[in-house]
């Protein structure tokens, strides 16, 4: 029997998974693919199961959770399945109710504005979020065995950067101009330290049940870090994510850092020890590397609406991409940022195989 802990059993099988070899900037025999929101609106299989449940519902049910995660990454024959769930998922057990509103993304009743309120915020129930850690369970178990290739699939488990989940508890939302959240930045900084390192200690521990659970690689999403002027992310957000960065990888698994308009922040994000950082498509991805910089992999950046072009130019771009990258050990194949409801599904699978076609070292 395996007496070996978790985390010991996932490095010791991570090298049977050219994603995560992909992650530690190793050789692999072709460029491993993956998409983000892989498993959303745009695709019937998910749309069936979002009939029957509300987001949530899906969420909290490790079945359902499961099930929708293996369903998009088998039709769409990728190199790595995220695990079905949502950046807002600890607000609940930080005691911040919130709802998803159709058509609107999430709404929260009552946003943070003062100190009170930050105080108030409870870090010590991450152990609500354990149906997060019993879903990716499953799908680690489901992908337990090589695929015809010899390729174990990579899973992927995932949290919000302490910034991107602070400016939804402050905005209540989406938003355009952030002025809660700047406001709170600018004029009150000891609250501001105090919300981020709250958040921190939630997520750390939360990704760890990810990856005692089978999560191989924790990618760290910043969807909102691009709203920051470089000197303002480095004064108010650098030294927190580079705490959550650093108690991620100690948990033994390489992470993923990931923002959207970031081109002007590569360079500073890197700094916070990331394994590899995610590109949107702004940027050209040679030029988003170097700033990322010789110590760091990238994935992306494919633009996610050339995805409703013809056939020809979307093959295109895909070489475009792949061209830039010129095989360079540390590449993982995305979007750059996540696929949209009305996508057309056929073109996403041939993306993937073309990847694959391509990429053949
Ligand atoms: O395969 C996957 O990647 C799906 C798993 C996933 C979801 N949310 C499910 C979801 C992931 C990785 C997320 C992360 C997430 N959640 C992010 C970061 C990713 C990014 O896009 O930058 C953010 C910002 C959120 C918060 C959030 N959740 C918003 C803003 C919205 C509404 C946006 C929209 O498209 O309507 C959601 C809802 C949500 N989370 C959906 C899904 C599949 C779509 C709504 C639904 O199914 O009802």
């Amino acid at each position: 029997t395996d007496v070996s802990t978790p985390i010991e059993s996932s490095k010791r099988n991570a090298i049977d998974s050219r994603f995560v070899r992909a992650c530690l900037r190793q050789q692999v025999d072709r460029t491993p693919v993956w998409f983000l929101r892989q498993a959303g609106r745009y695709m019937p299989e998910y749309m069936a199961v979002r009939r029957q449940h509300s987001l949530l519902d899906i969420c909290r049910t490790p079945d359902v959770a499961a099930e929708v995660t293996i369903t998009a990454a088998e039709r769409l024959d990728v190199d790595a399945a995220i695990i079905f769930a949502d950046l807002l998922l600890p607000f609940t057990p930080m005691g911040l109710d919130f709802e998803f509103v159709n058509g609107e993304g999430p709404v929260v009743h009552k946003p943070i504005r003062t100190r009170e309120q930050i105080e108030a915020l409870r870090t010590d129930r991450a152990e609500d979020l354990i149906y997060v850690a019993k879903a990716i369970e499953k799908v680690r178990r489901h992908f337990a065995a090589p695929r015809t290739d010899g390729d174990r699939l990579g899973i992927i488990g995932f949290i919000g950067a302490p910034f991107t989940l602070a400016s939804y508890m402050i905005e209540g939302g989406s938003s355009r101009n952030y002025v809660e959240m700047k406001r709170l930045m600018y004029g009150v900084p000891s609250s501001w330290s105090l919300l981020m390192e709250k958040l921190n200690t939630v997520l750390a521990e939360y990704a760890a049940q990810q990856v005692q659970a089978g999560a191989d690689v924790i990618q760290i999403f910043d969807s909102w870090a691009g709203a920051l002027a470089v000197n303002d992310y480095r004064d108010f957000v650098l030294p927190h994510t580079r705490d959550l960065v650093q108690r991620v990888k100690a948990l033994g698994v390489p992470v993923i850092y990931f923002g959207v308009d970031t081109a002007s922040l590569l360079s500073t994000m890197s700094e916070t020890g990331c394994d590899v950082l995610g590109l949107d498509w702004r940027v050209p991805l040679d030029e988003g590397w170097k700033l990322a910089g010789d110590t760091c992999g990238v994935q992306g950046n494919l633009d996610p609406i050339a995805l409703f072009a013809p056939q020809d130019l979307l093959k295109q771009r895909v070489k475009d991409v792949l061209d830039k990258a010129a095989n360079r050990p540390g590449h993982i194949f995305n979007l750059g940022h996540g696929i949209v409801p009305g996508t057309p599904v056929d073109n996403v699978i041939a993306v993937s195989k073309w990847v694959k076609e391509l990429s053949a070292r």
